[in-house]
């Protein structure tokens, strides 16, 4: 017959736990979690327990089995190595109706412990149907996959009654899809509705289930991108219908992603929401190319600069005079079109013309690539090269950091 699975609240209830050792140091801080009343039966215990013992966490009697100790017990556990002793303290649970689990025979027990785990408010149970002959390392895999495919949003698990309002501003990491937060991916997959930019991890999208409506932010029919106020009024629109909203963004929301502005958006509608932070390009993009943004007696400051707009524009709010003159490392986001303008500009300022540069495109994605030059030759290697959007530029000697870290490379993978 199949086990019949039942979640046992034992909260101030006895449990009588015969045996002190691996068995019973694995069952009993479960069984404290869990609330029982512990009373430990055993001569000898392991440290652990011993220190349970001494914090009057639970109350061990350190002697052999008498009978009589399973009185009062809701439930037994016979976890000694002397399987005549556990047989006795088995038919003294079974002659007053109290389940027991003998640890050294399963068939010979009237319950089992189940593989268990947690994923946020659900506990996880798998019980092999044939522990005679199942392998509990099978169970305790299933167990594992299941509540990392929870925790990681992978296994979609929406909740009925308690289905999250409003919006998540979701940083989605640079690119590769393993780099988004396990929350990142857990608000995603409760997703009714997602928003999603051009430069967000895409390939999650595939995992959503088929119901979930789509909106690609980063274009719209005739090739213009969606307008921010038209995604703020999106955002609002479907959260305010009821719909749970992710809006799914590149790297780290705040960080030039106008995060923000959709946080204020949503709040001034009276929408709640929530921001999960993401690894922004600007650190993760040089890290994937083995470029450390900071590194002891090389660089102690690192400065991240958008460069939407060339130095000199009358839009440009960016101190390059300051940049110019700081032996900092520079990241600068947005730069590659105007990179001649930028290498003039740090030149004029007071950086030397050798100063390293590198330039990383479609970091960690598949077309990842990088290009090493220096600040006088960058803009004829980006031309030649002909690199495109998205790309970091790092300026500094941190990109001769990673230079020895990829030779060095070469030597340990060959
Ligand atoms: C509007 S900003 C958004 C930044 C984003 N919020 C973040 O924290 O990474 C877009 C710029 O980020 C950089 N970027 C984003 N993803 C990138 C990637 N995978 N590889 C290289 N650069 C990237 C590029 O400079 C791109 O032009």
């Amino acid at each position: 017959m199949d086990p019949y699975l039942l979640g046992l609240r034992l909260e101030g209830r006895r449990v009588v736990v015969v045996g002190g050792g691996a068995v019973a140091s694995r069952r009993i801080p479960a069984l404290l979690d869990a609330g029982a009343d512990v009373l430990l039966v055993s001569p000898k215990v392991a440290a652990s327990l011993e220190d349970l013992a001494a914090a009057g966490r639970i109350r061990w009697e350190p002697r052999g089995y008498r009978p009589g100790d399973c009185a009062g017990a809701w439930l037994v556990c016979a976890c000694t190595d002397d399987s005549e002793v556990n047989a006795a303290v088995a038919a003294a649970a079974e002659a007053q109706r109290t389940w027991y689990v003998r640890a050294d025979d399963a068939g010979a027990s009237a319950a089992w412990t189940p593989a268990s785990g947690r994923a946020g408010d659900v506990r996880i149970g798998v019980l092999s149907v044939d522990p005679k002959r199942g392998d509990p390392r099978h169970s305790a895999a299933i167990r594992d996959a299941v509540v990392a495919g929870l925790q990681s949003g992978r296994l979609s698990a929406r909740h009925g009654r308690r289905h999250p309002a409003g919006v998540a501003i979701i940083g989605g990491g640079p690119g590769d899809p393993g780099l988004i937060t396990v929350r990142g991916r857990q608000l995603l997959a409760e997703a009714d509705v997602v928003l999603t930019d051009r430069l967000a991890p895409r390939s999650l999208l595939d995992e959503l289930r088929d119901d979930v409506e789509i909106i690609d932010a980063g274009k719209i029919p005739y090739g213009r991108a969606m307008a921010q106020e038209h995604i703020n009024a999106a955002l609002v629109g479907h959260a305010q219908a009821g719909r749970f909203v992710a809006r799914l963004k590149g790297g780290d929301p705040f960080v030039f992603g106008r995060g923000a502005e959709e946080v204020l958006a949503c709040l001034r509608a009276g929408v709640p929401v929530t921001v999960v932070p993401g690894v922004t390009s600007a650190v993760g993009v040089p890290a994937s190319a083995w470029v450390p943004v900071t590194h002891r007696g090389v660089a102690q400051e690192f400065h991240v600069v958008s460069v939407h707009v060339a130095p000199g524009d009358e839009r440009s709010t960016v101190n390059w005079e300051l940049l110019g003159g700081s032996s900092g490392t520079l990241v600068l986001l947005m730069a590659v079109e105007r990179i001649g303008a930028v290498a003039d500009e740090l030149l004029r300022y007071g950086r030397s013309p050798d100063t390293p540069v590198s330039v990383i495109a479609d970091g960690t994605l598949p077309t990842q690539r990088t290009i090493n030059s220096t600040l006088e030759q960058v803009e004829s290697c980006v031309a030649e090269e002909g690199v495109r959007p998205p790309a970091i530029v790092v300026v500094g000697d941190v990109v001769s950091v990673a230079a020895e870290i990829t030779e060095l490379m070469r030597h340990v993978t060959a």
